[in-house]
């Protein structure tokens, strides 16, 4: 079974969830998001706030454009996080992945 998804190109042995959209945005959470998050994304990282269960609606405002969904009341007060418009590809898989 691992040696077919390898073959495939689809994720690797251990990591791999049987979810090829919640893997994929795994790896964009661990390169793009740690830096100031917790690997784990339930828990607090050294500069940002736990960010398990972000919605889609969630994740687009803050992660393309900074902003927050209307009516959404945000963890921390501060704009210390930069928009990251070239992941707009990506939203749907990490909003699988912290779902
Ligand atoms: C430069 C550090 C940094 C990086 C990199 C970063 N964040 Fe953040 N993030 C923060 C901080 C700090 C906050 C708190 C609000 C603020 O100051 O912008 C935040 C807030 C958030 C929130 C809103 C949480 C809430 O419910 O109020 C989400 C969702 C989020 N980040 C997701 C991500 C994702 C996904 C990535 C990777 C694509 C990412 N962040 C990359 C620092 C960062």
């Amino acid at each position: 079974m691992c040696g077919v998804l390898v073959a495939i190109g689809l994720a690797g042995c251990g990591g791999s969830s049987g979810n090829p959209l919640a893997d994929r945005g795994k790896q964009v959470y661990l390169s793009q998001c740690i830096a100031c998050h917790a690997v784990d994304p339930a828990q607090s990282g050294a500069v940002g706030p736990a960010v398990k269960g972000a919605s889609r609606e969630l994740l687009d405002g803050k992660v393309l454009r900074g902003a927050y969904p209307p009516g959404y009341k945000p963890k921390r007060p501060t704009q210390v996080m930069a928009p990251q418009p070239q992941l707009a590809n990506d939203i749907p898989a990490l909003a699988e992945y912290l779902k």
